[in-house]
């Protein structure tokens, strides 16, 4: 483990609830605590709150009841955090070097180390060749590295992935797997990816929370057992197929 594990954020979520007054109670007695650095994975059927949930981690909504602590202590600044789409939502008009460079626009920071950091964006998500392309001059998995890149320019100690690479074919979708993996053994970051893809959730992260829908309650909490870094193969080996097995049929019993 990197030494900036000691930077990932450590979230406490207790007894927080949300209703919305047009669908009623969407999150109900969500109690969670992730340790810093951990990747965890919220797999749940659609419509059971798994969006809601990551807004109210970016402070996008507020709970109606319950508290979420980050480090113990209130919110998590916008700075330290960073948000993927299920959508690459890029800025058809800018460069892939430009929509990286937004959050820095955004938050202020000094001009003179926007290319810098821009760079060792793109390097992390192997675009260095690509910087002055523009989003329809690349492939959808490319788009996608923009904007994984564009949510890790700012160094966020809390990533957090709404389906990322739902659109993506599989082949692409395990290539980006196997990326995000590789980012995450090297910045550590706490993750919070979500997703309809047991395979993924398995491969993935160190933990996997099934959601239920109507209202979204967390209803398993199942330790994934693989050590890291986790190769291709692994898709392959009996124990993969096991430990997705198991994670299927509690998912099979939410919903
Ligand atoms: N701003 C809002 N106002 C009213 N209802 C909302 C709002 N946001 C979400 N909801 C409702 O909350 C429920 C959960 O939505 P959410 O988007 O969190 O689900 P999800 O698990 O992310 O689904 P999917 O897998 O399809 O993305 C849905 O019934 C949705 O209609
Ligand atoms: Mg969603």
């Amino acid at each position: 483990m990197s030494g900036q594990t000691n930077l990932a954020v450590q979230l406490s979520i207790s007894a927080v609830n949300k209703r919305f007054a047009s669908t009623g109670e969407v999150l109900s007695d969500i109690d969670v605590d992730v340790p810093g650095g951990q990747f965890i994975t919220l797999l749940g059927p659609s419509g059971c709150g798994k969006s809601t949930f990551l807004r109210l981690l970016a402070g996008l909504e507020s709970p109606d009841t319950g508290r979420l602590r980050f480090d113990g202590r209130g919110p998590a600044s916008r700075d330290s955090l960073g948000y993927v789409f299920q959508e690459p939502r890029l800025l058809p008009w800018r460069t892939a070097a430009a929509n990286i460079a937004l959050p820095l626009e955004i938050e202020g920071v000094a001009r003179e180390n926007h290319a810098q950091l821009v760079n060792d964006a793109l390097k992390l998500v192997r675009l260095e060749a690509f910087a002055k392309s523009f989003p329809d001059e690349l492939s959808g998995g490319m788009r996608m590295r923009v904007s994984v890149a564009r949510a890790l320019v700012t160094s966020p100690r809390l990533l957090l992935l709404d389906e990322p690479f739902g659109a993506l074919d599989e082949m692409s979708r395990q290539d980006l797997n196997d990326e995000l993996m590789r980012l995450w053994l090297e910045r550590h970051w706490t993750a919070v990816f979500v997703t309809h893809n047991v395979f993924e959730a398995v491969y993935l992260s160190q933990r996997v929370l099934i959601m239920s829908a109507k209202p979204g309650r967390i209803v398993a909490d199942i330790e994934v057992p693989f050590d890291y870094p986790r190769e291709a193969q692994l898709r392959a080996r009996p124990e993969f197929a096991a430990a997705v097995g198991r994670v299927m049929e509690r998912l099979t019993d939410a919903t």
